[in-house]
């Protein structure tokens, strides 16, 4: 058994995560694959995935951010996969944790509401978080795989569960829930001097909104509190898995090593490495065999052989540099490591997932 082969046999969340652009969104697909494959009823979380993998996976725009099931023959098992779509799922959270649809429709039409929904910092990741334990605790489901967003920095997932309640501990948002419990009207907290200097500095509608926004809320952070707590448990639990992925440069190395080192901190296990885009190795014999050769060759007055030899032992050098690196940097963290060569094309329909897989998941 591989090592991914293993996680993915195994576990019933894994979570792809990493920096940007290294390769998260066609790792988690193609794991989940690979999971559905081996007879599990998997479901795969994307996050605004490529057009051409979309639609592969049968993932066309306006889908409305409820699983569907993929027509790709995967024997017993069944491969799902949803795209993300933050607003709609912090919508159904608000929902869910309501006393009643007035109160959930008034906090929907809330303008303050809908900033926050569209583009607090971190609501990506926590509606990410929070599509993953609503499929985990789902019947249907035996695997969630989660991609996630391009975040400046790949902490920011494991910190959104507590994202909205730590907003809510703010000093500044418990004064504008004050009203509700003194019985202010809105317009009397927003002549507050606190919150009129607030006023001051973001305009007084948006500060009219946002009181609104938190009366409204009223009642409701027990519910969120709760959840958030409950998503932070999952991220920890047995069974679930952390992939980290990166590519093999060395900016993104030191991120992925950083990473690996919070993830450790924090008391949650980085399953696997995957190293996305490293440079093949081109034969078993060594850059200097390559460069003997390249020698030979030009003394002997055969040009094109010449530049051919020095060629491979150019990349044969680079793909050793990597190789290097990825020991230097991540060799502390204890996590196996897989490789993935750069591919001739990009990773965009079942072909291609396929091949990819089959570096992901090759034995030995
Ligand atoms: N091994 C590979 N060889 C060639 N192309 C690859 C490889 N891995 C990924 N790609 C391509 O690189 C691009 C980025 O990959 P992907 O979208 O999976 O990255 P991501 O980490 O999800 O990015 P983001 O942080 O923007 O969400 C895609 O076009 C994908 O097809
Ligand atoms: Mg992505």
């Amino acid at each position: 058994m591989t090592v991914l082969g293993d996680v993915v046999g195994r576990s019933s969340v894994v979570v792809c995560c990493g920096s940007g652009g290294v390769g998260k969104t066609t790792t988690a697909a193609a794991i989940g694959l690979e999971a559905a494959r081996g007879g599990r009823r998997v479901v795969v979380v994307t996050i605004d995935p490529a057009r051409r993998l979309a639609d592969a996976l049968g993932l066309r725009d306006g889908l409305s951010g409820e699983p569907q099931q993929l027509p790709v023959d995967v024997g017993d098992g069944e491969m799902w996969a949803m795209m993300l779509d933050a607003p709609a799922m912090f919508e159904r959270v608000v929902r869910a944790n309501a006393a009643d649809p007035d109160q959930a429709d008034r906090i929907v039409a809330n303008a303050f509401y809908r900033n926050m929904a569209t583009a607090l910092s971190g609501t990506q990741e926590y509606m990410a978080s929070e599509a993953l334990y609503e499929l985990h605790t789902d019947e249907r489901f035996d695997l969630v795989v989660v991609d996630t967003p391009p975040s400046r920095n790949a902490i920011e997932f494991l910190e959104a569960p507590g994202v909205l309640t730590r907003f809510l501990d703010h000093k500044a948002f418990k004064l504008m829930m004050l009203p509700t419990r003194t019985g202010l009207k809105v317009f009397g907290a927003a002549t507050q001097p606190m919150l009129r200097l607030i006023g001051k500095v973001v305009g007084s509608d948006v500060l009219g909104d946002a009181v609104a926004f938190f009366q409204t809320f009223a009642g409701m952070e027990v519910g969120f509190r709760e959840r958030a707590d409950a998503v932070a448990t999952l991220l920890r639990a047995t069974g679930t898995e952390f992939v980290l992925v990166t590519s093999p440069q060395r900016d993104a190395l030191v991120e992925a090593a950083w990473f690996a080192d919070q993830l450790s901190e924090r008391g949650y296990g980085v399953a696997t490495t995957v190293v996305n885009r490293v440079h093949p190795r081109f034969g078993d014999g060594s850059v200097a065999d390559a460069r003997k050769r390249a020698d030979a060759a030009a003394d002997s007055g055969r040009a094109e052989l010449a530049a051919t030899w020095a060629n491979l032992a150019a990349l044969r050098e680079v793909a050793e540099r990597e190789r290097a690196e990825v020991e230097a940097l991540l060799g502390h963290t204890g996590a196996p490591v897989v490789d993935v060569p750069l591919l001739p094309t990009d990773v965009h329909d079942l072909d291609s997932l396929d091949h990819l897989g089959r570096y992901l998941f090759a034995v030995g």
